[in-house]
């Protein structure tokens, strides 16, 4: 099967030109000005942009978590990633605290195995490092294709490990050719503060954020680095939103380190001016939470400056019925907010169409340093002669609306609901075939693919 798409401008992260791009099968197999060939299938891409799917190296999907699930499962979740323009998404499975990596594996593979509509991978969370988890590390990275392990600094008594147990892991990921990912922030100060709040009758959403001012991420940001600087172990910062945080990864960063840095389009575009509506607020309890519209200058231009590599999303539905949950105490309203559908036009629309970024860094931050990052680069993250033809067609001049009422995501409400975005996905393929078209899924459960991922040695 041959796809021939013509006239596209094509932008990847250093490039910008007008081309045809040929597909034989799933793969890109020829690039060129007005190609004379043969095609079972062409479309015409005229004053379109042809782009690298989008990666989001940041979701949960059918988690367990707070004692509820993610409400997007491996399907409703992967396929309104790919109405966004997202063809590939990185989910995390969590070591069950006394049991084994490997069995946490077959749990996750349980939920997910058959049932994804888009490419996906995941990042194995390390909540209990001790010499059984030490041994099944060598394993996951070399047989299994999980090339990269989470901390958490935070979820006190749950998810959280500590110092001792980061530096062990550090240095057994490290001697693989794996990296460590991270929720930097520090658990301790923010069990702290959550239970001062509450012995003061302070129960609304707002206090979600009061509980975990930036010191406390700036703190831990900077102590990972420390850790992993001291370790020689490449760090990957989730989800930092905001100056100290990224203050601290500055100042490390003279050292040479490898520590990258994601931040997600929630901590770009919206602040924490959203807590002050009283129960409305849990709409956007995450945690880290939103921050000031000062930290959103900073990391816009932490992008520029190269200190901030991913923009992801962290989604983590929950509708909201599940919010409920906490609508006595702030600390039950289940952590997460969905935006895996609204990522890549959110940013363009805020961020390449208003001037903050240029088209190229656009497709490097959404797409080709997560690649690169991860271990999936070239296969994923750029359109070139032998990659996998994951292709996003995109109106740059369409506007319209997001609403819960039109989005794909299984959740019952919009974090966005009437934003105005100018920019849209039009046409989305993944691995040669079209599986987005004219606000169709062309494509069933089962398409998407495991990607094994390589050594990320291999790859920064
Ligand atoms: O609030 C969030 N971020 N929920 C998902 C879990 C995590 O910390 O990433
Ligand atoms: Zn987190
Ligand atoms: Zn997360």
């Amino acid at each position: 099967m041959r796809t021939l798409i013509k006239n596209g401008r094509i932008i990847t992260a250093t490039d910008n030109y007008v081309a045809d791009v040929l597909i034989e099968n799933e793969t890109v197999i020829a690039i060129g000005f007005q190609l004379e060939v043969t095609a079972d299938k062409i479309i015409d891409a005229t004053g379109k942009l042809l782009m690298p799917g989008g990666i989001d190296p940041h979701v949960h999907l059918d988690m367990p978590f707070m004692g509820t699930y993610s409400s997007d499962n491996y399907e409703t979740g992967t396929r309104a990633a790919l109405y966004g323009g997202t063809t590939t998404v990185i989910d995390f499975i969590l070591q069950k605290q006394g049991n084994s990596l490997q069995s946490a594996l077959e749990e996750w593979k349980g939920r997910s195995d058959n049932n994804c509509v888009g490419d996906y991978s995941f990042h194995m969370a390390v909540t209990d490092f001790n010499d059984n988890t030490k041994n099944e590390i060598k394993h996951f990275i070399e047989e299994e294709g999980i090339t990269s392990f989470k901390t958490f600094m935070a979820y006190k008594g749950a998810l959280m490990v500590d110092d001792r147990q980061m530096i062990g892991l550090m240095q057994e990921v490290k001697k693989y050719g794996g990296l460590i990912n991270v929720h930097a922030t520090n658990g301790d100060m923010i069990d702290y503060l959550i239970a001062k709040h509450k012995a003061e009758g302070k129960m609304a959403p707002l206090y979600h954020y009061l509980s975990q001012p930036e010191i406390t991420e700036a703190e831990a940001s900077g102590r990972f680095a420390d850790m992993a600087s001291y370790t020689g172990c490449p760090g990957y910062i989730v989800h930092l939103t905001c100056e100290g945080a990224l203050n601290a990864v500055r100042n490390a960063t003279r050292r040479n380190q490898k520590l990258f840095v994601e931040t997600c389009i929630q901590y770009l575009i919206l602040d924490a001016s959203l807590y002050e509506n009283n129960f409305e607020g849990a709409k956007w309890v995450m945690s880290p939470p939103l921050r000031e519209k000062k930290d959103q200058e900073t990391l816009w231009a932490g992008l520029n400056q190269g200190l901030v590599q991913v923009v992801a999303t962290d989604h983590c539905p929950f509708m909201w019925e599940q919010k409920l949950m906490g609508k006595d105490d702030f600390s039950k309203i289940p952590n997460g907010h969905p935006a895996i559908e609204n990522r890549m036009e959110l940013l363009f629309s805020e961020g390449v169409n208003k001037g903050k970024i240029t088209l190229n860094k656009y497709v490097e931050v959404t797409s080709t340093n997560a690649a690169k990052i991860f271990g999936m680069f070239p296969k994923k993250g750029t359109i070139a002669i032998g990659s996998d033809a994951d292709i996003v067609i995109f109106d740059p001049e369409e506007k319209h609306t997001l609403s819960a009422a039109s989005h794909h995501m299984n959740v019952d409400y919009s974090g966005y609901e009437g934003w105005e975005v100018k920019g849209k996905v039009k046409t989305v393929l993944l691995r040669g075939k079209v599986a987005i078209d004219n606000n169709q899924c062309l494509v069933d459960k089962g398409y998407g693919q495991f990607i094994k991922r390589n050594k990320v040695s291999q790859t920064i």
